[in-house]
C-alpha cells in the first residue's frame, strides 16, 4: 500500500473541494468514492431499477462496469465505457445515490475497486466509510465535518450561484435527512474511525481547511515505516524455538541444543535461563551422560543421531521438515550411486548436516566461478540440491552454468524453501520502493546476510543491525519510507521494537 489518507464526513462539509486541492499539493491521487455511488445511481435511474428489489438490484449491478480515469488531474467516471462525469451531480442522482448506497450489494460491488486504487499509489480517498471499512490501515484518517447550519449555508450559496431556486430551510432539512440516513444505515454507517483526526471546518476558510490536511499528512509522512510481512521467524525456526520452550516447560532436565537453536543471542540466553544449554561441538556431546538433546532446525548428519542414541540420551528432533527432505533425497540418491552437488555455503551447519547423509561423493559450491570450475568424471550422475536459504537468483545462474557443462545425467532439485524465496522477493520489492532499509538479524545468519545483499543492491541506504544496541535512528532519513525486513531467526518483538524506534 502507498501512503493513504482517508477522509470521511457528512455531505456538504466541503470534502471533495478540500480533498482535491490537498491531494494535488501532496502529490497523491484523489479518489472521490461518492462519484462511484453516483455513477451506480445514474444507471439505476436510467434503467428504472427498484433498489428495494434485491434481485433486480443485483442484476443491474452485474451489468455495470465502472472505471475511473483522470483528465488534467480531474477524476472522470466511466459507466460501461461512457464518460458520465458531467451527469452525476444532479439532485435526482444525489437522492438516488443516498438511497442506493445504503444497500449492501451496492457497497460490496465497489469495495475491491476502491481498495485496489490504494494498493500501488499514494491516494487521498474521500467518502463515508473509507477510514472505517475500505482502508482501515490508512496512515492518516480524517473526519471532516462542519455544523449543519454552516453546511446548509454553503450549499445554499452554491445553488444560488447555479441559479437553482431553493430556500435555506429546505437545504438544511435535506442535509439533516441525508446525515441521518448515512449515519443510521445498517451497512457501513458514517462514523468517525477511532484513530481519525476530527477536522471541523465550520470556522475555517477553504485555504485553512486544505492547509490543515496538508500539515497533518506532512507530519504523518515525515517517516513512514513498512515492515515486510515475511520478516522474521520462518516456519522451521518457529517450530524449533517452540520445541525448546516446550521441553523446558516439561522440566526434564538437563536439556541441550546441539548448536545454538537460532542465530539470536537474546533467544539463546533466555532459553539458557530456562535451563536449555548449548552444546558447541561433537566432543562436548560425547561427554554428556544424561538428558535431552534437541536437534535444531538446521539439522545434523546421521552420525550425530547415532552418537546421541549410543550415549542413551533422549533425542528431540526439531530439524526443519524442508531440510529433512533434503537429507532423504541425498541419502537415497547417494546410495543409488549419484554424486551430490550442493549449492550452498560449505561451512554452514545446514550444508554440513546434509553432507552427513551422503554415502558417496559430494561437492559444495557457492559461486558462479566455482560452478565453472566444477569437475567430475564424465559419466557421473549428478544430483544437484540447494541449501534451503540460498539466494534463488544465484541458484538459477549456477544451475545454468552446471547445465552447460553437459554432464550426461544431471538431476537438478531446487530445494530452496518458499519462505526464503518469499522473504527475499518481498525484501527486494520493498527495498526498491523505500528510501532506507533496515535488515535485522544475527551477523552469522546467512539468510540475513543474503537479505542484506539483496536490499543493498536495490537501496543504497540499507542498514544491517543485530539488535537495538547497534541501531542509530539518526542515520535514517528524516522523511520518506523506511522498510524493515528480518532474517529467519529474528524474533518478532525485536522487529516491533525497531519499528517503534523508527517512528520516534
Ligand atoms: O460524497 P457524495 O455526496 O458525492 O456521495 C454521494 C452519495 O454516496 C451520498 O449519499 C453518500 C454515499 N457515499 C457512501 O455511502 N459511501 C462513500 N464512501 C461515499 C459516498
Amino acid at each position: 500500500m502507498g501512503f493513504a489518507i482517508a477522509i470521511d464526513g457528512p455531505a456538504g462539509a466541503g470534502k471533495s473541494t478540500i480533498a482535491k486541492a490537498a491531494a494535488a499539493r501532496l502529490g497523491a491521487v484523489y479518489v472521490d468514492t461518492g462519484a462511484m455511488y453516483r455513477t451506480i445511481a445514474l444507471y439505476l435511474l436510467r434503467t428504472g431499477t427498484d433498489c428495494e428489489d434485491t434481485e433486480a438490484l443485483s442484476r443491474a449491478l452485474s451489468q455495470i462496469e465502472i472505471r475511473l480515469g483522470y483528465e488534467d488531474g480531474l477524476q472522470q467516471m466511466y459507466l460501461n465505457g461512457e464518460n458520465v462525469t458531467g451527469l452525476i451531480r444532479t439532485e435526482e442522482v444525489s437522492r438516488m445515490a443516498s438511497i442506493s448506497s445504503s444497500k449492501k450489494e451496492v457497497r460490496a460491488s465497489l469495495l475491491k475497486l476502491q481498495r485496489d486504487m490504494a494498493k500501488s499509489q499514494d491516494v487521498l480517498m474521500d467518502g463515508r466509510d473509507i477510514g472505517t471499512k475500505i482502508l482501515p490501515d490508512a496512515q492518516l484518517k480524517i473526519f471532516l465535518t462542519a455544523s449543519a447550519d454552516v453546511r446548509a449555508k454553503r450549499r445554499y450559496l452554491e445553488q444560488q450561484e447555479k441559479g437553482v431556486e431553493c430556500t435555506l430551510e429546505e437545504i438544511k432539512a435535506d442535509i439533516i435527512e441525508r446525515d441521518y440516513r448515512d449515519m443510521h444505515r445498517e451497512e457501513s454507517p458514517l462514523c468517525q474511525a477511532e484513530d481519525a483526526v476530527l477536522v471541523d471546518t465550520s470556522d475555517l476558510t477553504l485555504e485553512e481547511s486544505i492547509e490543515t490536511i496538508v500539515q497533518l499528512a506532512d507530519s504523518r509522512r515525515a517517516r513512514r515505516v513498512i515492515t515486510a510481512e515475511t520478516a522474521g521467524f520462518c516456519f522451521g525456526v518457529r517450530r524449533a524455538v517452540e520445541t525448546c520452550y516446550e521441553e523446558a516447560q516439561k522440566g526434564r532436565k538437563p536439556i541441550y541444543t546441539f548448536g545454538p537453536i537460532i542465530h539470536n543471542e537474546q533467544v539463546v540466553s533466555d532459553l539458557e535461563k530456562k535451563g536449555v544449554r548449548v552444546i558447541a561441538s561433537e566432543e562436548e556431546l560425547s561427554e554428556i551422560t544424561e538428558g535431552t538433546v534437541i536437534i535444531r532446525s538446521h539439522g545434523v548428519g546421521r552420525s550425530i543421531y547415532q552418537q546421541i542414541e549410543r550415549q542413551g540420551l533422549t533425542l528431540v528432533d526439531a530439524t526443519c521438515p524442508f531440510v529433512k527432505k533434503i537429507h532423504k533425497i541425498v541419502k537415497e540418491k547417494s546410495e543409488q550411486g549419484w554424486e551430490i552437488l550442493i549449492i550452498g555455503s560449505a561451512d554452514h551447519p545446514e550444508v554440513q548436516g546434509i553432507c552427513g547423509w551422503i554415502s558417496g561423493k559430494v561437492q559444495v559450491i557457492a559461486t558462479e566461478e566455482e560452478a565453472r570450475a566444477f569437475k567430475t568424471s564424465e559419466d557421473a550422475k549428478i544430483c544437484v540440491v540447494s541449501q534451503t536459504t540460498f539466494d534463488s537468483k544465484k541458484f538459477s545462474k549456477i544451475v545454468e552454468i552446471i547445465k552447460n557443462l553437459r554432464y550426461y545425467y544431471t538431476d537438478i532439485l531446487n530445494t530452496i524453501c518458499n519462505a526464503t524465496e518469499e522473504r527475499q522477493a518481498e525484501a527486494r520489492k520493498l527495498a526498491q520502493n523505500c528510501d532506507a532499509m533496515i535488515v535485522i538479524g544475527g551477523r552469522h545468519s546467512s539468510n540475513t546476510q543474503k537479505l542484506y545483499e539483496i536490499c543493498r543492491s536495490e537501496c543504497e541506504q540499507t542498514f544491517y543491525i543485530q539488535s537495538l544496541v547497534d541501531f542509530d535512528v539518526s542515520l535514517l532519513p528524516s522523511s520518506g519510507c523506511v522498510g524493515i525486513t528480518a532474517g529467519a531467526s529474528t524474533p518478532n518483538n525485536l522487529i516491533e521494537e525497531v519499528s517503534h524506534q523508527c517512528l520516534k
